[in-house]
């Protein structure tokens, strides 16, 4: 796992963007893994920018949903399908055809999921996965104690994420108990992980997941498991790491051949 430590929210945001920069160069048709909350916003404005100078061409650039709120009605603005729309789709000029996501409206949760699971795999998988981390250490909406093994399927939220999302809602009784989520197994199939985590108040998730053991109880610790994972932490959320001088040691001296 390669941990980068950043000034701030904004250059983790510059940073990411430049390796989702450098994947659409190599493939243009990556399927891009976003990932909803406050977090991630910063890379999707610095992919805006680039779009928007001109000195990124996203034409063929896929989208897929990481998680998506079970029973909200089609079109609810907190749809996390209605959030990538505004917050990815319309900023970066791209069509609804080009986004893959679960159907949180089904009545039959089950075959969602396994559509959802089939439509990703029909789409090649996805290249490039950027996740958050909630304060408990959920990735996607796997909360602690979600199998290392798990695949797309319903999860009941935790009273904390659901006070964590509550100010996104007009009241903290509208946040949903029930999601879909990529599974952690799901997850790990991305060719390339990027978990982006900003402010104090991540600081004990990003420690136990970096340094503790692999853990059920710490979803993230699953990135432990994979191939190529990178995590990108301001100064805030880097404050617990032990390692935090050899992590920093580690990026200044890195090959500029390299890349994240
Ligand atoms: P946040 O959410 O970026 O809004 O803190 C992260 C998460 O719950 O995964």
């Amino acid at each position: 796992m390669e941990v980068v430590i950043v000034p701030d929210a904004a250059a983790g945001g510059e940073l990411i963007a430049e390796a989702i920069a450098a994947l659409l160069a190599r493939k243009p048709d990556a399927l891009l893994g976003v990932a909803t909350g406050s977090t991630p916003l910063p890379i999707y404005h610095a992919l805006a920018a680039r779009v928007k100078d001109g000195t990124l061409d996203v034409g063929g650039l896929r989208v897929c949903q990481l998680d998506e709120y079970a029973g909200l009605p089609a079109g609810h603005p907190e749809s996390y399908r209605s959030v990538i729309a505004r917050e990815v789709l319309e900023p970066l000029g791209l069509g609804l055809e080009r986004f893959l996501g679960p159907d949180g409206t089904s009545a039959d949760v089950p075959a969602a999921c396994a559509a959802y699971e089939a439509a990703l795999a029909g789409a090649g998988g996805v290249d490039l996965q950027i996740l958050g981390i909630g304060t408990d250490g959920h990735i996607g909406f796997n909360e602690p104690c979600s199998s290392l093994a798990s695949r797309t399927r319903i999860k009941t939220l935790t009273p904390q994420t659901r006070e964590d999302n509550a100010r996104f809602f007009a009241s903290p009784d509208e946040v949903p108990h029930h999601v879909i989520t990529q599974g952690i197994g799901t997850i790990l199939e991305a060719g390339h992980l990027v978990l982006l985590a900003t402010g104090a108040g991540k600081a004990d998730a990003v420690q136990a997941t970096v340094e503790g053991p692999l853990s059920a109880l710490v979803p993230a610790s699953a990135l432990q498991l994979h191939p190529h994972a990178t995590v990108v932490v301001d100064e805030a959320a880097a404050a617990r790491l032990r390692l935090a001088d050899y992590f920093r040691a580690t990026y200044a001296a890195k090959p500029a051949w390299q890349g994240l």
